[in-house]
């Protein structure tokens, strides 16, 4: 495996409160997540990513902690959180927990304090203005739930400015002090065994917020500091940014001027998640494709998280008009499916029409891509959404697990649950859960235990580089290839639902014993490449070759 752990990694991101309840309280916590460590090794996940863990009065959703050097008492405790880590460490699973400073909760003793005086210590740690700022109402990120970005406090006698909801004011990075205090906590929870950081709302922590400037400068170097403290910390911590910006903002985000990779390791590639989206409901592949050609030159070490869904809406805003129209009509076309009049606010399974042969091409697409794949939890079983609970929660809800009540989520009553389970029709849990599908070597389930092994055995496709194969290929078909050290693959994809044969003859003289490694069904053998089938919706992923002075000591087994 490469010395860079995250490159060839598998990141399973879930949300400890909707996980597994060990004491039937109705809310998920540690102890429940570590019951369930070994179905998560079982999946073939190297790595979690635990949203929010600190105390929070969860106005929104975690993302408003009151304490950052404690985990929310609903979880556990902090020796709760030191087992879950030396028991994911047993079993070769790293965690990466959220890093959410770009703001507090306003309940935060720090926003409390400033906000009472203005002679005290915390003052400066927030973003104040005296006047009325003229860009009050700009810049929200929630329309329809926020309608500004600048509020008056009556007790600080002052407008306190915050980029999200009202009850989240920012933190002011212009001060050190600030700066310091990140740099602590982050050296804490690495001190007590995290792998990395997600770092929530990236492009706003380094706003210099000037009042009246809906377009503050950004400080950059905050980023460098930071990288340079955590790998002082421990050599293989990673950062992993959510930074939805402009593609050409992006690689000042990797690393500075100088070319190297000297800020955050990892980005979530959010322009990748739009084209994805926009090629699934088009049947077709040119988004895909173009998203490629388009991606910045990335400095050595630089790595895409690729996604298909996460804790949020889908983000559309990327797209054009048309094509936003597009994915709303195909996977989103009831106003109560859609939010912030960008987004899509539901789950793969359902989106897709509850077609597995749709799910899996899709699956196996992100899988296939270059960067390190993340997959939300309940993916793996085609869970869906609830769309009667508000916004983003409706993609919230509790996993599930078998057909006992509450999904064997909970033992607590159903009205004492966090969120209640998905109950009924094609999703409910009676239906989609981990027991039935484990016992299944046809279910999603099992598929997905299949194809992340075939991933952790194709090094190329994380460490190596992704070209999409240009040459004519059949309506709907996309050709793309992984080179890297250890060898190279080749991945066949088909959007559309027509049979196709793909001609890759040319390929032929590179290979070396060519075989699938995985695909949607059994295949006539490669041959030569020069006649390979494809079903409507069907995906090849094919070894070409393979270059075992490149395997590392270990080598590693086709
Ligand atoms: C981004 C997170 O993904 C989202 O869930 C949260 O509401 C905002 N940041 C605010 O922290």
């Amino acid at each position: 495996m490469s010395d860079r752990w995250y490159s060839e990694a598998v990141i399973y991101c879930l949300d400890i409160d909707t996980f597994a309840d060990s004491d039937g309280d109705g809310v998920g916590d540690i102890q429940g997540l570590i019951s369930r460590l070994d179905y998560l090794a079982g999946l073939g996940i190297t790595c979690l990513w635990l949203q929010p863990i600190h105390p929070s009065p969860n106005r929104d959703d975690g993302y408003d902690a009151t304490d950052f050097y404690n985990v929310d008492p609903r979880f556990g405790t902090l020796g709760d959180f030191a087992e879950l880590l030396h028991q994911a460490n047993n079993r070769g699973i790293r965690v990466i927990i959220d890093l959410v400073v770009n703001h507090t909760s306003d309940q935060h003793p720090w926003f409390q304090s400033a906000r009472s005086s203005p002679d005290s210590p915390y003052r400066d740690w927030y973003v104040w203005s005296d006047q009325q700022p003229a860009d009050r109402h700009q810049g929200m990120v929630f329309p329809g739930e926020q309608n500004e970005t600048w509020t008056y406090d009556r007790t600080a006698k002052s407008w306190f400015y915050h980029r999200f909801y009202k009850f989240q004011p920012d933190l002011n990075f212009g001060n050190p002090a600030v700066r310091d205090e990140i740099k602590k906590i982050v050296s804490f929870w690495i001190q007590l065994g995290v792998s990395g950081f997600r770092i929530d709302a990236a492009p706003f922590i380094i706003e210099m917020t000037e009042p009246g400037n809906a377009n503050s400068p950004k400080d950059f170097a905050f980023l460098t500091e930071l990288r340079q403290h955590v790998q002082w910390r421990s050599g293989d911590a990673v950062l992993l940014a959510e930074a939805n910006v402009e593609p050409d903002e992006l690689q000042k985000y990797f690393g500075d001027s100088g070319g190297s990779a000297n800020r955050l390791h990892m980005l979530f590639d959010f322009m990748l998640n739009g084209r994805l989206m926009l090629a699934l409901a088009r049947r077709d592949p040119e988004p895909v494709i173009e998203a490629l050609r388009e991606t910045p030159a990335l400095p050595s070490g630089a790595q895409w998280a690729t996604f298909l869904r996460n804790h949020d809406e889908i983000d559309l805003s990327r797209l054009t008009a048309d094509q936003r129209q597009d994915v709303f009509r195909e996977f989103g076309p009831d106003e109560d499916m859609q939010l912030y009049g960008r987004g899509i606010r539901r789950r793969l399974a359902p989106m897709l029409g509850n077609d597995r042969r749709r799910i899996e091409l899709a699956y196996s697409l992100q899988f296939s891509l270059r960067g390190t794949p993340v997959l939300r939890y309940g993916e793996e079983i085609g869970m869906g959404e609830d769309l009667s609970l508000p916004g983003r929660e409706s993609i919230r809800t509790p996993m599930q697990w078998s057909m006992k009540p509450n999904a064997g989520f909970s033992e607590a009553d159903a009205g004492k649950l966090i969120r209640p389970v998905v109950e009924g029709g094609d999703f409910g849990y009676e239906r989609v859960n981990v027991t039935l599908q484990r016992q299944d070597p046809g279910s999603l389930l099992s598929w997905f235990e299949r194809m992340t092994r075939a991933l952790r055995e194709a090094p190329e496709i994380g460490s190596g580089t992704c070209t999409p194969i240009d040459q004519v290929l059949p309506p709907g078909v996309l050709a793309h290839r992984a080179d890297g050290p250890t060898g190279t693959m080749v991945f066949l994809h088909n959007l559309s639902t027509k049979h196709a044969t793909v001609d890759l003859g040319s390929l032929y003289e590179e290979a070396d014993l060519p075989n699938d490694m995985l695909s949607d069904r059994p295949y006539n053998p490669v041959g030569k490449l020069d006649a390979l089938e494809l079903a409507g919706q069907g995906y090849r992923w094919i070894r070409l070759c393979r270059s075992y002075a490149g395997a590392g000591p270990a080598g590693r087994p086709v």
